[in-house]
């Protein structure tokens, strides 16, 4: 089976990528390295000891996505390629968009004119908004607050039209909830341009002393230290619901959306305690105040995910912690090895 992967050569692609060519899957990443690198194609290959066919093409090029169905068989089509900082997206709404909506688009477009009808998307459980309460089942409201989580909205209706105009097609809507963590090689991993938005990336970088001190973003909200709680998911545990979907998309007989967490949630400061074991050292922080936008609690109710793909998440913070500060003692710059 060969599947195209877009955006593959980002942080979850890659670790998808290894985990389905290690299940015997050949995949085909195709991404505009808008946010990656070279780099993470040739660490892919020494995980896997195989070669990778990287189409390097933006989503938005309707005649390179042609080619790559005229040249190869692709049974299905798994879609990371987007763009996803939730601040840059409110300063730059038609950017995202474009990249994002019209992208998706055109990549169904292609896909219905080769009669590939699979495809695995990437949702977010920002589209959840600021729940009610949790945990968060895949029935409860939807909404957005910021350009970035309407575009992942708007892609989940743009395909669930697709599958009422054509039941042949087999789609699966994954909604991830806080992906961190890397690889257990410390290989691959995040690898964010610029100051992280997010909070693992922020701390491993406090920790590794490119950064003074973390800033918490609150500690007055109604959890049980006052600071956010999250569902932090590790990445290979994600991989491997991607791997699930697609060996059991065949048989779906309708559009499938799926919530991918552990279902527990931790908070700011309970991250920062299990960081700091795996580093062996405290790391410097400092109460600011909270971000807007943010919500006081998020986790998941991943029953479903069980149920229908057989998966659950099998590591817990502490490793996630671990390989995420693995990932980053080995490439203090990340994949910007001339600058380490
Ligand atoms: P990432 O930025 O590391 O990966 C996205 C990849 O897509 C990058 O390699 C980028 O170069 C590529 N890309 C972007 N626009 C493209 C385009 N127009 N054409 C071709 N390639 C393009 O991000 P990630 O964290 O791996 O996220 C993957 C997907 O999962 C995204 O759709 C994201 O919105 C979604 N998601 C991520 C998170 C998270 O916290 N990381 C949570 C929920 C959902
Ligand atoms: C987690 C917690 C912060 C940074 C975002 C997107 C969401 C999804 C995942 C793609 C919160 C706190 C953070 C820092 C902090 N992405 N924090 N100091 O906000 O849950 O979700 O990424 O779909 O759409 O919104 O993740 O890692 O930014 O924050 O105190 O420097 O850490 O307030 O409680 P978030 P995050």
């Amino acid at each position: 089976m060969s599947i195209l992967i877009t955006g593959g050569a980002g942080y979850i692609g890659s670790h998808t990528c290894v985990t389905l060519i290690e299940a015997g899957y050949e995949v085909i990443i195709y991404d505009n390295l808008s946010n990656a690198s070279h780099e993470s194609i040739k660490r892919i290959e020494m995980i896997t000891e195989q070669d990778i066919t990287l189409i390097e093409a933006d989503i938005q090029d309707k005649q390179a996505l042609h080619k790559v169905f005229e040249t190869y068989t692709i049974d299905a089509v798994i879609h990371f390629a987007g763009l996803k900082a939730v601040g840059e997206s409110v300063q730059k709404p038609l950017t995202y968009y474009q990249n994002n909506i019209a992208g998706t688009l055109t990549l169904l477009e292609v896909m219905q004119a080769h009669h590939c009808k699979q495809i695995v998307f990437s949702s977010s459980a920002t589209v959840y908004g600021d729940p009610a309460s949790c945990p968060i089942t895949e029935d409860f409201p939807l909404s957005a607050t910021n350009p970035y989580g309407r575009s992942k909205l708007f892609i989940e209706e743009i395909l669930r039209d697709m599958y009422r105009s054509d039941t042949e097609w087999k789609i699966v809507l994954l909604r991830y909830f806080n992906p961190i963590g890397a690889h257990p090689s410390g290989t691959i991993g995040e690898d964010p341009n610029g100051i992280p938005n997010n909070l693992v990336p922020f701390i491993a970088q406090t920790a590794i002393g490119k950064r003074d001190s973390l800033a918490i973003f609150g500690d007055d909200y109604d959890t049980h230290d006052g600071t956010g709680v999250r569902d932090y998911i590790h990445v290979m545990d994600l991989a491997q619901g991607h791997l699930d979907a697609l060996d059991r998309i065949s048989t779906f007989s309708e559009v499938m959306t799926i919530n991918l967490g552990t279902g527990k949630g931790y908070s700011v400061l309970d991250v920062l305690k299990a960081f700091e074991k795996s580093v062996g050292k405290t790391i410097p922080y400092h109460i600011a105040p909270r971000r807007p936008g943010d919500i006081a609690s998020c986790y998941a109710d991943p029953s479903y995910a069980k149920k229908i793909l057989g998966w659950q998440a099998t590591r817990d913070i502490n490793q996630m912690c671990q390989d995420s500060w693995r990932w980053q003692s080995n490439n203090p710059n990340g994949y910007n090895k001339e600058a380490q």
